[in-house]
């Protein structure tokens, strides 16, 4: 009976117990959502701030990522390394100052928008009812440079301090080449004296659930041909013209263009290792009032090209190509490189970060996205540019991260967007990360190499 009696109490007991646990998991839940939101309604608040090269408002973007700054206690400063293009530096001070740093980069400028092709104003950051957030920069890079900040929020709530000091820069200029922002810093007194051992930069979007990282960059060369030839009546026909010279080439990039191509639609390569060549302006004919003279074949001919090429492939064989098949001096053409960046680091090497288990930087960041839940596919190089090669021309590992997963690429794109769960993932996922590279201090191996250099 006694037995009977104490199991009548229990449901009542039970129920008590599990009151009591709902209602604080209610007050658990509700704190989440409010924390969820504000870290939504801060995202938004920057992606308002109009950044929009060639004009981008920087003192508005400084002053609200100081102010943030502010509420996290984090050290700060603004530096102009080019007047009116400030660098905003923050620091987070670890426990060992003398282990090397590790650097978070994020630029503060966006590209430019044609607004009535946007289905949202691209600088409202307006929410969709699918939970898109719709913003000139909302993959390209706003969302990261806030992750950042966001993960560091989250860290320090739970009382975590970094053994080694983590440092953020928001650089301006990022989409017009870096030279009033990153590049400038990268070489400064200011920066050597921040110790790094290690930058995150951005990556891109993955429209899979794989999240993608990048350990070096294609470099641009981009060339001008031009053609020369006899002119002559439109109906003639007759050797060696301008256009017939300009033509052969074009057949030729084209043929190299297309075996590129092939070997990334068959997967047999990534693109960010192969070279791409793309066509990028074309020049000839004789104006007319109502367009071009129709009957008179033109004594020059050029054409533009933006080619990609990737820092191990041979320098030396494609230079030859475009002196031979391209722009041969026997078929009187001429060409010129607008610009030609080898891809090297100031030591001569190619300026790639080693992406295995050889580099505990990529190890460490390849276990921190594993214990956030996310996925990663193998590393790859950038297929563009960004600022991440300045750092890796200093000498130092780079990785280029931006986890945006089953996210569909729309960076410079209309109605650029990033989905808020998203958004919310990558802070997890940037918060394992954070946790790990502070943490890290078993580093006889890169703390001594970097001695050596
Ligand atoms: C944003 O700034 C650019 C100048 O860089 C300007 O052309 C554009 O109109 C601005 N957009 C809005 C919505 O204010
Ligand atoms: C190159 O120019 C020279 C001089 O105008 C001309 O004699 C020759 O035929 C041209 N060759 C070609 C391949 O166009
Ligand atoms: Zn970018």
């Amino acid at each position: 009976m006694k037995g009977r009696a104490r199991e009548s109490h229990r449901p009542l007991i039970f129920f008590a117990v599990l009151l009591a646990l709902l209602s604080s998991f209610e007050a658990l839940t509700v704190e989440l959502d409010e924390e969820r939101s504000s870290e939504i309604s801060r995202f938004q608040q920057y992606l308002q701030i109009n950044t929009s090269q060639p004009n981008p408002n920087y003192q508005e973007a400084a002053d609200f990522i100081l102010s943030l700054a502010k509420t996290l206690n984090l050290e700060s400063e603004k530096v102009d390394f080019v007047s009116g293009k400030p660098v905003v530096l923050l620091k987070w001070p670890g426990k060992n100052p003398t282990l090397p740093s590790i650097l978070l980069n994020s630029h503060t400028d966006v590209v430019t928008t044609e607004d009535h092709k946007w289905i949202h104003p691209p600088f409202l950051a307006h929410i969709n009812s699918e939970g898109n957030i719709f913003a000139r920069g909302s993959q390209d890079m706003k969302c990261v440079g806030m992750q950042y900040l966001e993960a560091i929020r989250r860290l320090k709530k739970a009382g975590f301090e970094p053994t080694r000091t983590v440092y953020l820069s928001f650089v301006p200029d990022e989409e017009i080449g870096g030279h009033g922002g990153a590049e400038p810093f990268s070489q400064s007194d200011t920066f050597k004296k921040m110790n790094v051992g290690i930058v995150l930069d951005e990556g891109l979007a993955s429209p899979d659930e794989n999240y993608r990282a990048f350990y070096g960059e294609r470099s641009p060369w981009w060339l001008a041909i031009k053609a020369f030839g006899s002119p002559g009546h439109g109906a003639r026909l007759y050797d060696n013209t301008a256009m017939e010279n300009l033509l052969k080439s074009l057949e030729s990039i084209r043929r190299f263009r297309a075996a590129q191509f092939d070997t990334v639609k068959s997967g047999a390569k990534e693109e960010g290792e192969v070279i791409s060549v793309n066509m990028v302006f074309l020049k000839a004919g004789t104006p007319s009032p109502s367009g071009f003279v129709m009957n008179v074949q033109p004594s020059q001919a050029e054409a533009g090209f933006d080619i990609r090429v990737p820092p191990n492939a041979l320098h030396d064989l494609l230079e030859q190509k475009i002196m031979e098949e391209w722009a041969p001096s026997s078929r009187n053409m001429t060409f010129e490189f607008k610009q030609k960046n080898f891809g090297r680091d100031v030591f001569g090497k190619p300026a790639v970060t080693v992406a295995d288990n050889s580099n505990p930087w990529w190890t460490l960041l390849e276990e921190a996205v594993k214990k956030a839940g996310g996925k990663l596919r193998k590393p790859e190089i950038f297929p563009a540019s960004t600022d991440a090669r300045y750092f890796r021309e200093q000498g130092l590992p780079a990785i280029g991260f931006s986890p945006m997963a089953n996210t569909p690429i729309l960076l410079h794109d209309h109605n650029e967007f990033l989905n808020q769960e998203e958004y919310l993932k990558g802070i997890t996922v940037y918060e394992s990360i954070i946790e790990a590279y502070a943490s890290f201090v078993d580093s006889t191996a890169i703390d001594a190499s970097k001695d050596e250099l």
